[in-house]
């Protein structure tokens, strides 16, 4: 039997006995009392009864060990022209500093701290603080508008915000602290204090008696020590979208998080304390949660935070620079990133400028790899590339190909197979299982394993209807796909209003809500069209309120403003039309997926429930002057 069969069988058959041991690589404070908690099932918890701190197993244990001075953390920001290395001891001293600022500032164990903040070492210096003190952080992602944000600070209702004076988006300055200060004053929770780390690039005005500039407080702080925490006390919450505008705040608990990603550093990623791991994410997203931050740290190795992006800055070799100068291991990064740089430098000639032996392994996900793009990584950086499958809600990846345990042959659009602790079942609308090769919606056997989130943020209610009800025994993923006679999954789509932008999650209804507000809408459609770059884009369908007299494209020029103002740049919503109707089901539904399949080009029966199959010809004509369907 193979190492990967045996562990993942292990991990299904015994669970207890599986995560106790996966566990031993983790400093507790106290053991658990139980591994696998069922006593609240369908509501599975992990290590209850142990307690541990994460910041102290991802720094001071290390510093303890004799990695003081092994480099943490690596920054590098051409679009600053600036390079730092922390080490171990570094890293640890600042962020004990910027702890003793928030336990100053009266934040103690379970208050909620929000961090807004782009790609710079204070962003992870800012979870790590929160964690040593038992505080539940919030990162929102920096492409977000003030409304957004709002929403975020209503729901977790942080006691501090730590913050920036801006980010820098390839040559352009983003405000953050406007931002912020629209957020707040949008929001009905309002923040104590905010922490701003003022960057030369655009200082940011304060205001007294709320604000607190991080530096100068950090300078005069009384450096804070560990809390010891439940292992299942919230160590984050991290907002995702869902098929409404109210984003669901996935929770991530202290004791299994650690204990899972100290697995995947090794078996999974097959990467050694000491050497260097670099997610090409933002701290925004899960990735960079997972693999910027906590587990590199966890694990001893070397963690790299860049603040630019795979083209432009300077150019198409920036990834192959970092990798070379850095000596990277493995790099994480979204296939849109490499379609990115493919289309500047077909031939990837830039890699030739770079001694790339450092690296051994490319990891993908946050969207589907198509096989052009893992054929053409394949050929031009000459390592394994490994898709895997995984999303906000389990924190770490659900299909991967083990590196650390079993190295399986890459089949092209596929993530490989089920990690251990992830029974995965393809499964009809019924409940039942289908055929090797047969699409079904793709939901995983309870418990799910540790690390993964226990709920969402005060909302068990929303949990269960959410992710439990529809497959009883089951969490429902809102991805469909299949599995073949080997065992190895496809993952094909949503089968939600979930669309993945260049790697970024985004809700259709969320855009819905958007489109619907304004004065001239009487009702709309987003959705997600395929894109050559992006893998998906925002497509918006308005009918206008009778009467309202305007002219359709100064109406879609609002309501593109609209997206960017109510859910942020990141939304890249720019195609939209205004229709005279919608097609719809007898019953009233909009046939959104009629509407994909034509913008996509893709075959598709006019379902017999239309009501008015003429609806469809304007739709055609709408997307014929967007030009779609394009081949992509
Ligand atoms: N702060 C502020 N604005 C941001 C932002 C941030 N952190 N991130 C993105 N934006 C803005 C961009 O500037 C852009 O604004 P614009 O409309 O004014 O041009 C908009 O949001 C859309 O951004 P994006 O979709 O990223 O497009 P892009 O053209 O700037 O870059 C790629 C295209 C492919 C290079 C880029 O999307 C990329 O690197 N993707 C990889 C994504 C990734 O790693 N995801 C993590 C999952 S593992
Ligand atoms: P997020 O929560 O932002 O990580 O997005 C999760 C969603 O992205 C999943 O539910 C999938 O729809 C998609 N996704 C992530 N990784 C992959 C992958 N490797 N293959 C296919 N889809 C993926």
């Amino acid at each position: 039997m193979g190492k990967y069969v045996e562990q993942y069988q292990q991990s299904l058959s015994n669970p207890d006995g599986f995560w106790a041991k996966a566990a031993e690589a983790v400093d507790w404070d106290q053991p658990a009392t139980k591994v696998l908690d069922d006593s609240k099932a369908p509501m599975y918890r992990w290590f209850s009864g142990a307690k541990l701190n994460t910041c102290y197993n991802a720094l001071d244990r290390h510093v303890k060990n004799g990695r003081a001075e092994q480099a943490a953390l690596i920054y590098d920001s051409p679009v600053t022209d600036a390079k730092r290395t922390y080490s171990y001891q570094e890293l640890l001293d600042e962020v004990s500093k910027l702890a003793g600022v928030l336990a100053d500032l009266g934040v103690e164990k379970g208050d909620r701290v929000l961090i807004y903040m782009p790609m710079i070492p204070q962003g992870v210096m800012a979870m790590l603080a929160c964690a040593r003190i038992g505080a539940v952080h919030s990162v929102v992602f920096g492409g977000f508008a003030a409304a957004e944000l709002a929403t975020r600070i209503n729901d977790a209702k942080p006691k501090v915000v730590l913050s920036t004076s801006c980010g820098i988006e390839g040559s352009r300055i983003i405000k953050y602290k406007p931002l912020l200060d629209g957020a707040i004053e949008l929001s009905t929770h309002k923040p104590a204090n905010t922490v701003i780390f003022q960057r030369p690039q655009a200082v940011a005005d304060m205001q007294e008696g709320r604000d607190v500039d991080w530096a100068s407080a950090v300078a005069s702080a009384t450096p804070a020590n560990c809390v010891s925490v439940e292992a299942t006390d919230p160590l984050y919450i991290l907002y995702t979208s869902g098929t409404t505008g109210q984003p669901k705040g996935v929770v991530r608990d202290n004791g299994g998080h650690a204990v899972a990603l100290m697995w995947t550093m090794k078996n999974l990623y097959n990467i050694q304390p000491g050497e260097v791991f670099w997610a090409a994410s933002d701290i925004g997203w899960v990735v960079g949660h997972s693999y910027i931050c906590y587990g590199p740290l966890l694990n001893g190795s070397t963690t790299l935070i860049f603040e630019g992006k795979p083209i432009g800055t300077p150019d198409p070799g920036a990834f192959w620079r970092i990798i070379s100068e850095h000596k990277v291991a493995s790099l994480f990064t979204a296939p849109t990133a490499l379609r990115a740089i493919r289309k500047e430098d077909p031939d990837c000639d830039y890699i030739k400028k770079y001694d790339m032996s450092c690296m051994r392994a490319l990891f993908l996900a946050g969207e589907r790899c198509d096989p052009d793009t893992l054929f053409w990584a394949q050929d031009k950086i000459q390592v394994p590339v490994v898709d895997h499958w995984w999303q906000t809600e389990t924190g770490w990846a659900i299909a991967a190909n083990c590196l650390g345990l079993e190295e399986f042959p890459v089949k092209p659009g596929s993530p490989t197979k089920p990690v251990p602790g992830y029974d995965v079942q393809f499964l009809d609308e019924a409940g039942q299982q289908v055929a090797a090769g047969e699409m079904g919606a793709i939901a995983i056997k309870l418990p799910l394993p540790p690390g993964t989130f226990p709920t969402l943020w005060q909302n068990d209610e929303r949990f269960f209807s959410s992710y439990l009800e529809t497959f009883e025994g089951y969490y429902e993923t809102g991805d469909a796909g299949y599995q073949d006679e080997e065992g190895y999954v496809y993952i094909m789509g949503r089968t939600d209003d979930v669309i993945n932008v260049a790697g970024h999650r985004l809700s259709t209804g969320a855009m819905e809500e958007v489109i619907a507000a304004h004065p001239d809408v009487a009702e709309c459609a987003v959705i997600g069209v395929a894109d050559k770059l992006k893998g998906q884009s925002a497509m918006g369908f308005a009918v206008l309120q009778s009467g309202a007299n305007r002219d359709d494209a100064e109406v879609v020029k609002e309501l593109i403003a609209l997206i960017r103002e109510k859910i942020g740049p990141v939304a890249a919503f720019r195609m939209a039309t205004i229709v005279k109707r919608l097609p719809k089901t007898r019953s009233g539904k909009i046939l959104r997926g009629t509407m994909r399949s034509m913008a996509d080009g893709v075959e598709h029966k006019v379902p017999a429930t239309i009501d008015d199959p003429e609806t469809l010809d304007e739709i055609a004509e709408n997307l014929k002057a967007l030009g779609y369907p394009k081949s992509v």
